[in-house]
């Protein structure tokens, strides 16, 4: 592996416009984009910087040209904007993308105290996370370099989407999982898309420390969201959730917060839709965290004191249980430029609004309900106005997590509990049961 080969370089439509680079987010360090580097010399994170301005379109260019690809798939759509340095016939796709944008019903309304709420619902890709719009780019990548082996720490989501696109690409790929802290399903998504699945008797932290040291030897290719390739295939989700709203600009757009890739993604894209005369303003981002695993939230609330890494406790929210998240740097840089907000909510907190999202037909993972209830929490404060628009990004699919679900419904302590009954195979005892 290495710098791509002249030969894929010449393969495939090239847009014309568009030059990136990687540049280091501290000392400004540039980089070539095809150069195998998850840091800067300096130590701090890389991210892509496109030449927006080289393309020579105007704000209704672009959003005219993304309305003319709208029969492709979302990541080829809005590839000038991603990634423009990828040829076409390098993609690899499982046809991610295009995920609902659903209005919230009355009772979810009445529930965050919100009038106009969406609810972007990421778990509806083919992996049923959000990080399949991030794997379509990073894998596309791994392809385009030539990658032999691509290599990923994960809480369970990341590791699906990486093994599925590997495998769509025919590239090997191997996943670091902290043992017992991954939901059945997710780690049967790794096995059984075929990734050598190895796990750890440590936290994710832990995973994430060895994979980076593994991600030293070149015959692998780190897919975490510190590579920020990775990051650019993430940003689509901002643009096509503008573009559902027909441009409109919400005043809040909250998601949950791990590792921080995707709040940063989302904060870049949307700078980047105003940088290119798109949008006129930004929404403010909400940045949720469960208090278990809440060291943002902890930095927030201290004037974006420096990252102090926490040991992250057990949270139903498992896929955040993240003490010291790698884009955190990131993550605050986008805070700041939108004046955004942070807050953290409890475990009952979290399944609550689960529970009141799920019984209006749409399946959420206790990760996104963090976002949910921390807008709920945000509305009750008054930070959030009630007027405000406010989107919230759904990160999973509730079918992800179905062992929190059992136990909260089965607990009579519950708000919203609806516990299954056993009952004998007789009519009069079914009818008892029923009420009728
Ligand atoms: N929601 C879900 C469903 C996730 O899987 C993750 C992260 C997050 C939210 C937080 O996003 O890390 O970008 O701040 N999952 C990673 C993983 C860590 O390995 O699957 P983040």
């Amino acid at each position: 592996m290495g710098a791509a080969s002249s030969k894929s370089r010449s393969e495939g439509a090239r847009p014309q416009g568009g030059r990136s680079q990687l540049r280091c987010i501290a000392c400004g360090a540039a980089y070539p984009l095809d150069e195998v580097r998850y840091r800067c010399d300096c130590g701090e994170l890389l991210e892509v910087v496109t030449d927006f301005a080289s393309f020579g379109r105007a704000a209704a260019e672009w959003k005219s040209a993304w309305a003319h690809r709208r029969h492709e798939v979302a990541f080829l759509r809005y590839k000038s904007f991603l990634l423009p340095g990828l040829p076409d016939d390098q993609i690899v796709s499982l046809c991610e993308g295009d995920t609902p944008l659903y209005r919230a019903g009355e009772r979810l309304r009445a529930y965050c105290g919100a009038s106009e709420l969406w609810l972007k619902h990421e778990g509806m890709n083919p992996t049923l996370s959000f990080k399949d719009r991030g794997m379509v780019a990073g894998v596309s990548w791994a392809k385009h370099l030539s990658a032999r082996r691509v290599i990923c720490a994960s809480t369970g989501d990341t590791s699906a989407a990486m093994a599925a696109y590997a495998a769509r690409a025919g590239i090997p790929s191997a996943v670091l999982l902290p043992h017992g802290r991954v939901s059945a399903e997710q780690l049967t998504q790794a096995i059984t898309y075929g990734a050598r699945v190895v796990e750890l008797e440590t936290d994710f932290d832990g995973c994430m420390r060895l994979v980076q040291e593994l991600a030293a030897d070149r015959r692998v290719y780190l897919l975490n969201s510190m590579n920020s390739i990775r990051i650019e295939g993430q940003k689509a989700i901002g643009i096509e959730t503008l573009e559902q709203l027909g441009w409109r600009v919400p005043d809040y757009f909250a998601v949950p917060v791990g590792n921080a890739g995707n709040l940063s993604a989302l904060g870049k894209g949307l700078r980047e839709l105003k940088e290119i005369g798109v949008i006129d303003r930004l929404p403010r981002l909400v940045g949720a965290q469960a208090d278990k695993a809440n060291p943002l939230y902890r930095s927030f609330k201290s004037g974006f004191a420096p990252l102090e890494p926490v040991t992250a406790g057990a949270t139903v929210a498992s896929a955040m249980q993240i003490g010291n998240p790698v884009s955190f740097t990131k993550a605050v840089r986008e805070l700041k430029a939108s004046n955004g907000l942070v807050e953290q909510v409890d475990e009952e907190e979290i399944m609550d609004a689960r529970a009141v999202v799920d019984q209006s037909g749409i399946a959420i993972c206790p990760n996104s309900a963090t976002a949910v209830a921390a807008v709920r929490k945000l509305r009750i404060s008054g930070e959030i106005e009630e007027n405000a628009s406010v989107v919230v990004m759904l990160t999973g699919h509730g079918a992800k997590f179905s062992d929190s679900v059992h136990r909260y419904h089965a607990s009579p302590t519950s708000r919203f509990a609806n516990k299954p009954v056993v009952v004998e195979a007789d009519l009069g005892a079914v009818r008892k049961a029923l009420g009728m």
